[in-house]
Formats: structure tokens, C-alpha cells, sequence
């Protein structure tokens, strides 16, 4: 798959990638399920080069969730080093490819270490105008939802809005993906079907593209060939098929 054969007027603007396999890609391979993290680190490379080769403006990766606290503690604290670490070594190269990285999450959840880390990468690549790489960590929909209804109470509390100014676009300023488009493309790898608390309000109408390669697999030729399958659906929003064509 080439990136010439894809449709320049049809890039979505934001992909969300939920990366899963590494485990499984790190037992056929006869290692640790933290080399199969480790390995994870290329494609993320790889996807992130790509995404700003296709001129995606917004690519969300789903690295940590809520939920991935409650696995063995040594693969979370690998997870958190090789986190650091990724954060520190790709902020040049983020910079050079002109990315923005900023993060979305209970990052107040996070060690110190990855929280300065994160900080200072988000700061250090704030002035960039090419790919808004948006990283989920210690990350759930739910989460985020019950985050945003919190806020929207105290704010009717303090009677800054009414009841009647509660609207979806209101809700949605609330999520932390406020101002960013919802994705308009969903990638799971790994052969599993499920959305595992990822951007849950954000995908109501995203279109799911699930893709039997594990995550350590995974480059941005495979990113391409998902936006081909992409370019080839019809979305719909509810509506009939002749009204979309007329
Ligand atoms: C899911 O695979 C993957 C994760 C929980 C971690 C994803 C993290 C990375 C790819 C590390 C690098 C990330 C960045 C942003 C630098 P799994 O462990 O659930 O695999 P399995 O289902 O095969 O067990």
C-alpha cells in the first residue's frame, strides 16, 4: 500500500488507535511481555511519521488505561519506565517532524517522574503546527465522563450555566478532548473486537477498522491501508443512502 493511492480530500482528521498485542506478539517471539512494550515503541514511530505524511491533524493512542493499573505491578512499572523513556528519546524527533504532544487522562495518577517527563515533552513541542499527537494514558471513557458531569454540576452549582445550556456540544467541551474533532476513524489492532473504554461519547460515529496485525507489527503502510478501507465506506449519519448521494 502506497500513500499516492489514497484519496487527498478524504484524510480523516483524527485516527485513534487502540494499540493491543504486545503481550501475545512478545510470546511468539519466546519473550517477556514487556520486550513485546518495548517493541511496541517502533510502531508508534512508524504511525506517527505516517500520520503526518497523510497531514492527519489529530492522532490519538490509547497507551495506558485505567484499567491497565490493576495488571501484575512490575509490567506497570515497565510500562511507566519504557513510558519515560519513549518520552524523553522521541521529543526531538516529535520536534523535527513537527508534531504537538499533549496528553489526555487521570494523569494526575501518574508517577512524578512521568507526569515532570510528560510536562516538559508537551511543553517543549507546544509550538508545533503539523500532527496533535494525543496520548490516552491511565485513560477511560467512563472516567472522562463522570469527570465532565462533575464539572458541569459544579458549574450549575455556582449557577455559571443552566440547565437548558446543557447540550451536547456543552458535554463535549467538557471531555478533555474538547476542541479536538471526534475521530473519524477507530483502528484496533490484534484481532480483538471490543472498545475497552476508549473515547466512548467521542466515537458514536466513528467508523471501526479491526486488524488482525499485533501492535509490534504494526507501520504506517498498515495505517494507510486502514484509511483505504475507510475511503471506501459510506458514512452515513443516520440518513438514507440516496440522501447522502444527492
Ligand atoms: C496492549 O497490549 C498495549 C498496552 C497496554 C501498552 C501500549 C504501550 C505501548 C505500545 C508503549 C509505547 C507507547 C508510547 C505512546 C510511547 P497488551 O499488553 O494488552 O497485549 P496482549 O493483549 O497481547 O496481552
Amino acid at each position: 500500500m502506497v500513500i499516492d493511492e489514497l484519496k487527498k480530500n478524504m484524510i480523516p482528521r483524527h485516527v485513534a488507535i487502540i494499540m493491543d498485542g504486545n503481550g501475545r506478539w512478545a510470546a511468539m517471539h519466546g519473550s517477556n511481555r514487556i520486550f513485546g512494550h518495548q517493541q511496541g515503541v517502533d510502531a508508534v514511530r512508524s504511525v506517527v511519521e505516517g500520520a503526518g505524511e497523510l497531514g492527519i491533524e489529530h492522532l490519538t493512542l490509547y497507551a495506558f488505561s485505567t484499567e491497565n493499573w490493576d495488571r501484575p505491578k512490575d509490567e506497570v512499572d515497565a510500562l511507566m519506565a519504557l513510558l519515560v523513556n519513549a518520552i524523553v528519546q522521541e521529543t526531538d524527533n516529535l520536534n523535527d517532524k513537527n508534531v504537538r504532544m499533549i496528553a489526555i487522562g487521570n494523569l494526575a495518577s501518574l508517577p512524578n517522574d512521568v507526569q515532570s517527563q510528560l510536562e516538559e515533552a508537551v511543553q517543549r513541542t507546544s509550538k508545533n503546527t503539523g500532527l496533535n499527537l494525543i496520548l490516552a494514558l491511565s485513560y477511560s471513557g467512563r472516567w472522562e465522563i463522570v469527570e465532565a458531569v462533575r464539572q458541569i454540576v459544579r458549574k450549575s452549582q455556582n449557577s455559571e450555566i443552566t440547565e437548558n445550556q446543557i447540550t451536547e456540544c456543552l458535554f463535549s467541551d467538557h471531555l478533555s478532548t474538547a476542541g479536538i474533532p471526534d475521530p473519524e476513524l477507530l483502528i484496533r489492532t490484534s484481532g480483538e473486537y471490543r472498545i475497552s473504554n476508549f473515547l466512548l461519547w467521542q466515537i458514536a460515529y466513528s467508523e471501526f477498522y479491526f486488524t488482525p496485525i499485533l501492535w509490534p507489527d504494526f507501520r504506517k503502510e498498515n495505517l494507510f491501508e486502514a484509511i483505504t478501507d475507510f475511503q471506501c465506506r459510506e458514512r452515513r449519519f443516520g440518513k438514507t443512502s440516496e440522501q447522502i448521494r444527492s
